[in-house]
């Protein structure tokens, strides 16, 4: 086909626009292909084959597929998928998928179809034609996708979604995360930690309004995008328990401290400095946002399959960090650049950070949510004595 070129990505054949691999920002025309978002993709071949180990269901959805990267992948690289649901509004890139299938030889598994991702989320929404996997992966926020998205998911099965419109649940545009997401956001250096918990706050409200609960299993981020993965189990007895997994996440401006607090929690000082310049980020959720099990297998589907898979080494260190950090399971992490900029010291590194942290009897790990960033059960009056201490010495 005139326009387009074959490449492999993981170990799957695409046929993918020309343009896309020369131009900064990938064009939605003829068909759109993102080559930078390889990792999110190498990280979710690892975590749908994470899951499928524990579900009957193995059928796979992806209702704005754009060219199938993502779903062909899925079709090729994910063991023992049954089925394999490829749909796009863009009919041109619907025909590539379709091309590109015979060429990866998985055409007889795979099921194609153009239309309006919310029309071909609600024919599968009935008993029996609802998929294991459900990804929504639009341009912008998952919001509008989330109700028929939610309903065309077994019970027991897993909606992921990714969400780009970074600057609305980064604290730049705190009203509309408001109205999109039921919850402020805030700027703070771990702005992409708040982000990732408005959505699985979002995606819980959603959820319990329809009688459902959500586990979250992982979650991932970069500046541009992030991503949400979680279990979705039908039933009243679920949905009761979302309300008391909501709540905010303090922030203070004065010391940097930052805390969690129930929704009927209401907190107007610093419980360390005393002042009263607290900001506040929420509705959101404020339970795990990674299964510690669910990393685990994820870590081992790497161990077992990782070098057949040809996974990018970015998706490989991601999910060995979060392993780490899902055993601690702190919310809210620090970064090492923020603390030494506030103390005004030359930044040590992360590593000794740690080692320091944990020598002290504190727990700690790195965050796969931040390349500086690392999370501990240390306040941060703590954090500041054991980074003055570590950088005097040194
Ligand atoms: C970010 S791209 C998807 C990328 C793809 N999942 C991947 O991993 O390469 C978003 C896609 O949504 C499609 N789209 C936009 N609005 C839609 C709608 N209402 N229903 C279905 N598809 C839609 C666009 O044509 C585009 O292909
Ligand atoms: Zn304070």
């Amino acid at each position: 086909m005139e326009g387009f070129r074959e490449i492999v990505e993981g170990i799957t054949r695409l046929l993918v626009p020309e343009v896309s691999l020369t131009s900064s920002v990938p064009p939605k025309q003829p068909a759109f292909y993102n080559p930078a978002a390889r990792v999110s993709r190498d990280v979710s071949i690892v975590a749908y084959n994470a899951f499928i180990t524990s579900t009957m269901e193995h059928s796979f959805a992806d209702a704005l597929a754009g060219i199938g990267a993502r779903a062909l992948r899925v079709a090729v690289e994910v063991k023992s998928m049954d089925e394999v649901y490829i749909n796009d509004v863009n009919p041109i890139a619907i025909e590539i998928a379709e091309e590109a299938s015979r060429l990866n030889r998985v055409e007889r598994i795979c099921r194609f179809s153009i239309d309006t991702a919310y029309r071909f989320l609600a024919e599968h929404s009935g008993r029996g034609s609802r998929f294991g996997i459900v990804d929504i992966d639009p341009f912008g926020t998952p919001a509008p996708y989330v109700d028929s998205a939610l309903r065309a998911v077994v019970d027991g099965g897993m909606l992921s979604m990714t969400a780009t419109d970074t600057p609305i649940l980064y604290g730049i545009y705190p009203r509309i995360a408001l109205r999109r997401y039921h919850g402020r956001s805030i700027r703070c250096e771990y702005a992409n930690e708040i982000g990732l918990r408005l959505l699985l706050g979002m995606l819980s409200i959603v959820a319990s309004r329809l009688e459902m609960g959500i586990e979250p299993l992982f979650v991932q981020s970069t500046r541009h995008y992030m991503r949400v993965y979680a279990k979705i189990n039908v039933g009243s007895s679920s949905a009761d328990e979302m309300p008391s997994r909501l709540g905010y996440a303090y922030h203070c401006n004065s010391c940097a401290n930052r805390f969690i607090a129930c929704i009927d929690e209401h907190r107007e000082e610093c419980n360390i400095c005393n002042s009263s310049r607290l900001i506040k980020a929420g509705p959101l959720w404020i339970a795990r946002v990674m299964d510690e099990g669910f990393v685990y297998s994820m870590s081992r589907v790497i161990d077992d399959m990782g070098y057949d898979l040809n996974l990018d080494k970015e998706a490989v260190k991601i999910v060995r960090i979060a392993r780490e950090e899902s055993m601690l399971g702190e919310a809210l992490y620090y970064t090492v650049d923020e603390v030494t900029s506030m103390l005004k010291v030359r930044p040590p590194s992360t590593a000794s950070v740690l080692d320091m942290l944990r020598s002290n009897g504190f727990k700690a790990s790195r965050t796969s949510l931040s390349l500086r960033g690392f999370r501990t059960n240390a306040n941060i009056k703590e954090v500041c004595d054991i980074i003055r201490a570590l950088t005097t010495d040194g």
